[in-house]
């Protein structure tokens, strides 16, 4: 038996018949979609390596039944730039060594997008940091990425002006 899944991903829809009701998300968009910027960290919701927005909010892609999302808007790291040109936050990643090995950087990148979205922390450090505090780095990078995340916020807010 199959489970149909009609999906918005990365702006596109997407019919999918799913053939196990336990598939996570997140394995859904690495092994069945192809789509391998979230990265399996932990696999249980304790590094935030797999973000993505599920209707615009934050999830944990491995702690997310891909059965339970029928209808839903998703969006990943694949679908953040237009065309050649970077969002934002994956700009001011660059510009800030927001990351060195890159593993995290997806998640954290997507999480920082939800973040600014969300409008809670501004660029206050301790609120980013506390916004962020479910993405973890094993690199260290935490100062370059707190640097990005305010950089792309104060813009978020200048646009919003
Ligand atoms: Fe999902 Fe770590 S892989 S939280
Ligand atoms: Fe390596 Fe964050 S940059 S884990």
């Amino acid at each position: 038996m199959t489970i149909p899944l009609r999906l918005t991903l990365n702006g596109q829809p997407r019919e999918i018949a799913l053939d196990d009701p336990r598939v996570t998300l997140l394995d859904l968009l690495r092994e069945r979609l192809g789509l391998t910027g979230a990265k399996k960290g932990c696999d249980r919701g304790q590094c935030g390596a797999c973000t993505v927005l599920v209707d615009g909010r934050r999830i944990n892609a491995c702690l997310t039944l891909a059965a339970s999302l029928d209808g839903a808007e998703i969006l990943t790291i694949e679908g953040l730039a237009e065309g050649d040109r970077l969002h934002p936050v994956q700009a001011a990643f660059i510009a800030h060594d927001g990351f060195q090995c890159g593993f995290c950087t997806p998640g954290q990148i997507m999480s920082a997008v939800g973040l600014i979205r969300e409008g809670q922390a501004g660029t206050d450090p301790e609120r980013i940091r506390e916004g962020m505090s479910g993405n973890l780095c094993r690199c260290g990078a935490y100062a370059g990425i707190l640097e990005a995340v305010q950089d792309a916020a104060g813009r978020a807010t200048e646009q919003r002006e």
